[in-house]
């Protein structure tokens, strides 16, 4: 007898996670690659994050903490917000989770029910769908484009209720992943406006906030306390695998955030929260990180157009270039698969981030080091054509 399977766990891999599988099986059998397809950084905690965590192992601080998170680390939390934002923020808003997708998860849980539809810009980062999808929400696709930065704008929403239907949600994300573009302050404004008056739930990912190369990332509390601000110590912070983030959580939904993550999570990992509160006094070895992606950005922006990859997003913030290739490629999937099998450099095809329109889009990363982004564009323009 057939058993029971669920329509609604049936999400589409994370393509870049498969390229990477790829990627690590050619590196394994001797091959020289370079990684160009995962979006995080190629260095560790920093060091100060480190010497607090192996303090901590021989400590007894190592049980089960308060699911909203350990007090010192909401309390440095808020802080961040009046240092970076001039926003004097209670700690009590504060809810550590477990990277930001553990936050994505109880904020979708508490603002929304089965049925209800959240919008999203495509490109965009392929989790929001799928955990929307997975948990039966309505992911509504707002296709943007070069032109409008591949941002959400208010008249892009409004077009979409016109020709879609009403919408709860909205999530924005700036810097973006794949295009790093970002909302200025008073497109942020006005977008928090639009959701406030139209009763719209707004999830704001701040998780690449810090690397920036063209002004600092705005935040959406700047402009109202109905949002969810998401943040993550993954990316700026370098600690991906520590698997701890946080959110600013809007006040009528904070005890519904409080009982979910009691009962999904019980806590974050208390070795991570502890560490974490060091992150923010590490601000040089921070910074110096930001230095070097900026020093890898500029390499590509000028040796991409050499090889024929002259169609890119303006790369604001993240450490992401979303080039257009439908010049080159229509099957971006094979494209990528080509690249590396010929050249050992890894990109991401853009099918993750938009499904249909990414067949002509590719996302390079330049998280790791630039000796490896020179080597990746030479390796470019002796392969692509349109090389000079
Ligand atoms: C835009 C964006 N949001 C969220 C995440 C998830 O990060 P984490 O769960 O490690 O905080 C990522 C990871 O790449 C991302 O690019």
């Amino acid at each position: 007898m057939a058993l029971k399977r669920s329509i609604r766990g049936q999400v589409p891999p994370f393509i870049v996670m498969d390229v990477m599988a790829e990627a690590n099986r050619r590196e394994v059998a001797g091959e020289d690659v370079l990684h160009l397809e995962v979006g995080q950084p190629s260095t560790g905690a920093p060091s100060g994050v480190i010497e607090v965590a192996q303090a901590t192992l021989v400590s007894d601080k190592l049980g089960y903490t308060e699911a909203l998170g350990i007090d010192p680390l909401r309390e440095r939390i808020a802080r961040y917000y009046g240092e970076t934002h001039d926003i004097d923020l209670a700690a009590d808003r504060v809810v550590v989770t477990t990277g930001s997708s553990g936050g994505f998860m109880l904020a979708f849980l508490s603002a929304f029910d089965t049925g209800d539809r959240v919008a999203l810009a495509d490109p965009g980062y392929p989790a929001y769908r799928n955990i929307l999808s997975a948990l039966g929400i309505e992911a509504v696709a707002i296709p943007t484009t070069i032109d409008d930065r591949y941002q959400p704008t208010p008249e892009l929403l409004d077009r979409v209720v016109r020709e879609t239907g009403a919408i709860d949600g909205l999530i924005v994300a700036s810097p973006a992943n794949p295009t790093g573009t970002m909302l200025a302050a008073a497109e942020m404004k006005a977008l928090t406006g639009y959701c406030d008056a139209n009763g719209i739930r707004l999830i704001s990912d701040e998780i690449y906030h810090g690397i920036t190369y063209e002004g600092a990332g705005e935040t959406a509390l700047s402009f109202t306390d109905n949002a969810f601000i998401v943040n993550s110590f993954s990316k700026y912070y370098s600690m991906t695998g520590w698997r701890v983030g946080w959110m600013v959580v809007p006040e009528d939904l904070h005890r519904s955030v409080e009982c979910l993550a009691q009962n999904l999570f019980i806590s974050v990992p208390a070795l991570s929260q502890r560490a974490a509160c060091a992150a923010f006094d590490c601000r040089e070895e921070l910074d110096a990180n930001v230095l070097r992606y900026a020093a890898n950005r500029e390499l590509l922006l000028r040796e991409l157009p050499k090889a024929g990859l002259d169609r890119l997003a303006p790369a604001d913030g993240a450490f992401y270039i979303y080039a257009e290739v439908g010049h080159l490629t229509n099957d971006s999937e094979a494209f990528c698969r080509q690249i590396l099998a010929e050249t050992g450099v890894a990109m991401a095809p853009g099918t993750d981030f938009d499904r249909e329109r990414g067949r002509a889009t590719v996302r390079i990363s330049f998280a790791g080091d630039t000796a490896t982004m020179g080597e990746a564009a030479r390796r470019l323009q002796a392969w692509l054509p349109g090389a000079g």
